[in-house]
């Protein structure tokens, strides 16, 4: 047999179904597991009569490739990646190119990019999203690493790449060093945002007395024709939500226990938000709520103690809360991605990603988790204007939420009234009300206190109707203290 055009070690889930993605689209695949009988249960199993390579020894396996050698990891993050190249890098010639295809953190790639460039590879950490079936059928591809290093697999990674509806391929390169494991990583963030609040709605419904398959048909008909809210996501809850129990009466969802466990992404989306000091907190909400969603113990313990009000009955029709409910969720959610663009934004200025926040949209239009007729409206808005602050100011989102704000806060208020925590809504909620507010109190007062207790001054604003920070002729902010232990508390200009 030739030899082969890309090799794939990892024989996981992921690595196999990218593995037979890549061969159904004419090219030969070298395959390669740690454990030799993985290798060989797909050899003899889907991989039969197929044009892949197995191998069993990593020197066979390099031998097999050919020049540039192309190799793709498809193994767990983190030292699995470090071992991997560490064995490769020896085989190797200079020109020849590694791709970390799993959800690697993007520090740890930016440091793999340039250990490796030292020695003449060339390395790409692509976001590789759309689970086992993406995998197999066509992932969002999320590429970061030398532009030429990309051209290698440009066509490889184009042909197997999902297709949006316009039947644009959804992969893009995104940018150096570690560009596509951060966006890969925020798309998981946002991902998690889309579930808690999907979530919120679920359970806001179940309180006016919708069973699982009566909430199922809804998500259904807000996954119909052209509705604002039709994605991968909404399509999933309401084919889950149908299923019934395996033995006896009802539906299974009822029945799964009240856990949301986490690989990590998530929580990487939030730190990499705190250390750029961008608000996510519709993204941190999901995350600290899986986090309460696992201390199962805690929570039976304090149910017996605190009296929420989970009895109460709702005075909404099911109509009106669905109605509700739809354009609450579809407010919320901008509010989600508008705080993990912005997020995509910070990065890209900080690590020097150049991130073209359209392309991104754009490529999230198919095969990924998160793929959804929104995120075309997204690309558009981009497309309008590259220099958008923050999605939120985009006229084809801001209209929407002027006009239905109220039913995001009427969501969050039904939602509190009848017991139901809803983290996720309430901070996209308040995400809109605080980015659009000229002058916040609570920081007027926080400031103050901080000059109060740490005399670490404070600016001054202009005045009732005048919110603008108070500057000198020169555009320099003007900085003030009180001496607050001194009689009559003298206020002082601070010159730094
Ligand atoms: C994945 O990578 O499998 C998901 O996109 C996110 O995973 P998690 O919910 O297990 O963290």
């Amino acid at each position: 047999m030739d030899k082969a055009d890309i090799g794939m070690i990892g024989m996981e889930v992921m690595g196999r179904s990218l593995a037979l993605n890549i061969e159904s689209r004419g090219y030969t695949v070298a395959v390669f597991n740690r454990t030799e009988s993985k290798t060989r249960n797909f050899a003899e199993g889907p991989a039969k009569g197929k044009n892949f390579i197995p191998c069993y020894e990593l020197q066979n396996f390099v031998k097999s490739l050919k020049s540039p050698r192309k190799i793709m990891l498809m193994v767990k993050e983190g030292a699995p990646v470090d071992g991997f190249i560490e064995k490769l890098v020896p085989l190797l010639d200079r020109g020849d190119l590694i791709i970390d295809g799993g959800n690697s953190f993007f520090k740890d790639t930016i440091r793999r990019n340039s250990e490796l460039t030292e020695k003449g590879i060339f390395f790409i950490g692509t976001g590789v999203s759309g689970g086992e079936e993406g995998a197999l059928k066509g992932p969002a591809i999320m590429p970061g690493g030398q532009p030429e290093a990309y051209k290698l697999v440009e066509k490889i990674f184009s042909d197997i790449s999902a297709k949006a509806q316009d039947g644009e391929p959804c992969v893009t390169y995104i940018g150096p060093n570690g560009a596509g494991h951060f966006v890969k990583t925020t798309h998981n963030g946002i991902e998690y945002g889309d579930m808690q609040l999907i979530g919120e709605c679920v359970w806001v419904l179940k309180k006016t007395g919708m069973n699982a398959e009566e909430i199922a048909s809804t998500m259904e008909q807000w996954n119909g024709g052209n509705d604002i809210l039709r994605s991968y996501l909404i399509e999933i809850t309401a084919d889950s939500m149908k299923e019934k129990k395996k033995e006896g009466e009802g539906y299974l969802v009822d029945v799964v226990a009240d856990i949301t466990r986490m690989k990590g992404t998530g929580t990487w989306t939030v730190q990499s938000a705190m250390e750029l000091l961008v608000p996510i907190p519709t993204i941190a909400a999901a995350v600290f709520s899986r986090e309460m969603s696992q201390d199962k113990d805690l929570r039976l313990q304090m149910a017996k103690i605190l009296k929420t009000p989970e009895g109460k009955k709702l005075r909404e029709s099911k109509k009106k809360l669905m109605d509700i409910a739809h354009d609450a969720l579809y407010i919320a959610k901008i509010s989600s991605y508008a705080q993990g663009f912005a997020l995509l934004q910070a990065a890209s200025k900080k690590y020097g990603f150049d991130l073209k926040l359209g392309q991104i949209a754009k490529i999230w239009r198919g095969g990924c988790i998160i793929r959804a007729q929104f995120l075309d409206e997204i690309t558009k808005a981009y497309e309008e204007n590259p220099e958008l602050p923050n999605l939120l100011a985009s006229p084809k989102f801001s209209g929407f939420v002027n006009e239905n704000l109220w039913k995001l806060a009427k969501f969050i208020d039904i939602a509190h009234r009848s017991g139901v925590p809803v983290l996720g809504m309430a901070s996209s909620y308040d995400y809109i009300l605080q980015i659009a507010c000229p002058v916040m109190v609570s920081a007027q007062v926080a400031a103050f206190q901080r000059d109060y207790f740490g005399a670490h001054g404070y600016f001054k604003i202009g005045g009732e109707g005048q919110p603008e920070i108070v500057k000198d002729p020169e555009g320099k902010i003007r900085e003030f203290h009180i001496e607050w232990m001194v009689d009559g508390r003298p206020e002082k200009e601070i010159t730094r």
